[in-house]
């Protein structure tokens, strides 16, 4: 099946047509600026957009920056606060004309490693982070989904947020080298490591194209890869989730039917 998949971020947002079976881009990867101030009415103009310069007719799966329960966005850390209390997926649709499907960016990053990527048929705990403007994460437990955990926001032992202290917003902004970043991820991951004891640790977003730089800073004893599909984890997940959805409420028509 296809679907387009849309990963909205801080900074940017991300789209691509995604082959669910294949678990792959399927044409062109289409980037714009995230608007801002990043409003829900800005950011469902821009979305509307993405999805005509895809020239997509059809459903759409969005990956977004926050913790998404149960259809209701509940955080705003790199988005504008007023997207918090809102029926995210029900608004996106109603302004775009598209059924729109929303979870946590980096729960789709997780998903698209899970099922076809550096996380595939790993049994056990699975941690998947993405570094970006913040810092995301997934949690897995033998291919399960723990869904919307915002480890990106723990104190660390020096008192200072994660995603303040190791994103790659937080290395550009410090204008930190790769040691320099990579101690303070490598932190991050003991921390993680200290509280969830993963057996595999995914790395994701752009950053995770660098890894032969920052791996050797990197002392956790779970091993730690980068993502398969690097910065395109969120794009092709998202298309996953939205297919994942849509084949739930086809089971639950059936049931109808059925019954
Ligand atoms: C948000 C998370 C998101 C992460 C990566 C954090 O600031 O709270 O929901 O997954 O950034 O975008």
């Amino acid at each position: 099946m296809r679907i387009l998949g849309v990963d909205i971020g801080g900074t940017g947002m991300k789209s691509g047509v995604v082959d669910t079976e294949k678990g792959a881009l399927d044409g062109k990867r289409i980037r714009v600026d995230t608007p801002r101030p990043a409003t829900p009415e800005r950011v469902a103009e821009t979305l509307r957009a993405l999805i005509d310069a895809q020239r997509w007719e059809g459903p759409v799966g969005v990956g977004f920056p926050a913790a998404i329960h149960h259809g209701v966005v509940r955080t705003a850390a790199n988005v504008d606060a007023s997207f918090a209390g809102l029926s995210i997926a029900d608004y996106f649709s109603e302004r775009t004309g598209h059924a729109v499907s929303v979870l946590n960016d980096a729960d789709a990053a997780g998903l698209a490693e899970v099922r076809f990527g550096a996380a595939r048929d790993v049994r056990g705990v699975v941690l998947v982070a993405t570094i970006g403007t913040g810092i995301g994460t997934a949690l897995f437990t033998d291919g399960r989904l723990l869904p919307n955990t915002e480890l990106g926001h723990i104190l660390l032992d020096n008192g200072v947020e994660a995603e303040r202290y190791a994103s790659e917003a937080a290395r550009v902004r410090n204008k930190l080298g790769w040691a320099a970043w990579g101690k303070r991820f490598d932190r991050y991951l003991k921390a993680m490591e200290k509280l969830f004891w993963p057996d595999l640790i995914v790395l994701g977003g752009g950053v995770s194209r660098r890894h032969e730089k920052f791996a050797p800073f990197l002392t956790t004893s779970a091993r730690v890869v980068p993502a398969r599909y690097f910065n395109r984890a969120g794009i092709i997940g998202a298309g996953i989730h939205a297919e994942d959805r849509g084949l739930r409420t086809e089971d639950r028509a059936l049931a109808t039917l059925a019954s």
